[in-house]
């Protein structure tokens, strides 16, 4: 086991993490983790891009009301308000970086940005690099941080738990998070990371459904790290399920871009007939939670796994101009974007609740950040609207790491961090038993916490849940830990932390959907629930 001190610990190697590492000061030394590799995340994958008002025809204000809109009533203003003012600042970072996004020519870099749109947007308004946005901003950012003297980067190397200094030291009332303990992944070693500043930048827990869209880190680690440390979370009930993935065994959470409807792409029944003039009037670019509801309830309806997503009455040249990443990928799965309607599905997306955070990032706990989805600031409500996810990575990136580069330096420690306790464990004589429950968790939260909930359902995933979470906890304490053990332990909470939110949630609001309370109730309120008292309602 190895100690390792740094002014700023940053879990996560993201847009948030990235972001928020660069625009550190250079004298604070940091230490940048990933669990996988430094680029693998969500934001290797985005595609549409990230919403900015640059436009002239466009407002900040529309922009704001079209996010409060998507938000359903649960959006903090304040928090809208500060995002959508700082977007064009950070896109113009982005742009100072070497981002590379498309122009309406392309041929002419001087031409303005290319303007996409997406639902919920009343207006053109996502800049893109055509349809792989995240992995321009990755690979970018990326870059620049390996290039970063006072920044080392820790690949493979996966956080189990915070340091909290109150559980270490009975004396002590300062609940200030110390750093964290990290499994290096490859060789099967403990160390402990000590650090002023700890940063969560761990990304959502869409993994926590059968389906989803998002790659396999997205396990909510850092929203179970930070409820085991005792911080409050909120909104858990409010999943996205992305309207478009594609239908196909072998295509593991391959998304078709929301900018495809943007540009006029038309949802089909299986007779390929249009429906969702049935449902909205903005139709295919109703915000997300509406789209993906009405998409489930045709699917249901008529006992189909799949519906269709056509663009091919637009030409091969325009296509392949938009949409090259997509349409190559469909190809290679054997579908042809420009001349056949492709089959989709909804799939879990993203996480709108998380750690609650103020307009610095800073948490419930001195000493911690949260940043990027793995956070709640109050931004998206009961509905992220699309590409202000990535815009809140940057914005919220720089106010935290403004915030630790004006924090005064702290005073050394007075307690010893103790090196993580192995004696009583022994290695695993039953491997099977981790990856059935990852099976199992990931499909009853598919069968029962889905798009359209009932309280019975609810009631009978958290039964499953209790005993599952009593299996791993016992699994947890005999067994030494691995990487697939500390995600199935943190899939669990989560999966725990949305069910509880979705069993408190009486009414039917953005994207929590039940049977049992179909309408919204008059208050719109957060889920906020309390490490000190569960389970217990607001
Ligand atoms: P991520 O990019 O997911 O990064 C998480 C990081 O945390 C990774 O480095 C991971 O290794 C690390 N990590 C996690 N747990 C641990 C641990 N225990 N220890 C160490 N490291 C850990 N949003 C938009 O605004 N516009 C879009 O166009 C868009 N398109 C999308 C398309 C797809 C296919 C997907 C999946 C999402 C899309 N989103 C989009 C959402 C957006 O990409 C994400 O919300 C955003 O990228 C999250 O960034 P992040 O930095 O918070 O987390
Ligand atoms: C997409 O490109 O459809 C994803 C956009 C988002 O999740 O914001």
């Amino acid at each position: 086991m190895s100690l390792y001190q740094y002014d700023v610990l940053v879990i996560g190697s993201g847009a948030a993490g990235l972001t928020l590492a660069l625009q550190l000061d250079s004298s604070l030394r940091v230490a940048l983790l990933s669990k996988s590799t430094l680029n693998e995340g969500c934001t290797l994958y985005a595609q549409g891009g990230i919403a900015a008002v640059l436009d002239p025809e466009d407002s900040i204000e529309s922009h704001i009301n079209d996010t409060l809109n998507a938000g359903d009533g649960l959006c903090d203003a304040t928090v809208v308000r500060h995002t959508v003012e700082q977007a064009k600042r950070a896109i113009d970072g982005l742009i100072d970086s070497g981002v590379s996004f498309s122009h309406t020519d392309d041929n002419n870099p001087c031409s303005p940005l290319h303007l996409t749109q997406e639902g919920g947007h009343s207006n053109r308004r996502v800049i893109h690099a055509a349809d792989a946005t995240g992995n321009a901003i990755e690979t970018t950012l990326a870059q620049q941080v390996s290039a970063r003297e006072n920044i080392d980067i820790f690949e493979h190397h996966i956080a189990i738990d915070l340091i909290t200094r109150n559980k270490l030291d009975d004396s002590s009332s300062d609940e200030r998070i110390m750093g964290a303990y990290i499994l290096e992944c490859n060789q099967e070693k403990v160390h402990i990371f000590q650090a002023s500043h700890t940063v969560l930048a761990t990304g959502g827990g869409s993994k926590v459904y059968l389906y989803t869209s998002n790659p396999d880190i997205s396990t909510g680690d850092g929203i179970a790290m930070a409820w085991r440390a005792g911080c409050r979370i909120a909104n858990m009930e409010f999943n996205q399920f992305h309207p478009t993935c594609l239908y196909h065994p072998q295509a593991k959470s391959f998304l078709v871009t929301e900018a495809v409807r943007g540009e006029g792409g038309k949802l089909q029944l299986p007779n390929h007939e249009p429906f969702m003039q049935r449902f909205d009037p903005r139709e295919e670019l109703a915000p997300r939670d509406i789209v993906a509801r009405a998409i489930d309830h045709e699917m249901k309806r008529l006992g189909v796994e799949h519906l269709y997503l056509d663009l091919s009455f637009k030409t091969p040249e325009f296509i392949r101009q938009h949409f090259p990443m997509v349409e190559s990928r469909l190809r290679s799965y054997g579908f042809d974007l420009c001349s056949e309607p492709i089959p989709v599905v909804p799939a879990a997306h993203y996480t709108c609740g998380g750690v609650i955070t103020d307009l610095q990032g800073k948490t419930d706990l001195s000493g911690l950040y949260a940043v990027g989805e793995v956070a709640h600031t109050g931004l998206h409500g009961a509905n992220r609207m699309a590409s202000n996810s990535l815009l809140e990575c940057l914005v919220f990136a720089k106010s935290a790491a403004d915030a630790i580069n004006s924090s005064p330096a702290l005073a050394p420690l007075s307690v010893t961090i103790p090196a993580w306790d192995e004696s009583r464990v022994t290695d695993s004589d039953e491997e099977v038993v981790v990856s059935h429950n990852w099976d199992e968790l990931r499909r009853f939260m598919w069968d029962y916490v889905g798009i359209v909930r009932t309280t019975k359902r609810l009631e009978r995933a958290l039964r499953r849940i209790e005993l599952l979470q009593s299996e791993i906890n016992e699994y947890y304490s005999h067994f030494r830990i691995s990487n697939n053990l500390l995600e199935l332990r943190n899939l669990a909470q989560v999966a725990e932390l949305i069910i509880h939110s979705a069993l408190q949630r009486k009414e039917s609001r953005g994207l929590h959907y039940t049977l049992d309370y179909p309408e919204k109730s008059s208050q719109a309120s957060n889920t906020i629930l309390s490490p000190d008292r569960p389970w217990s309602e607001n």
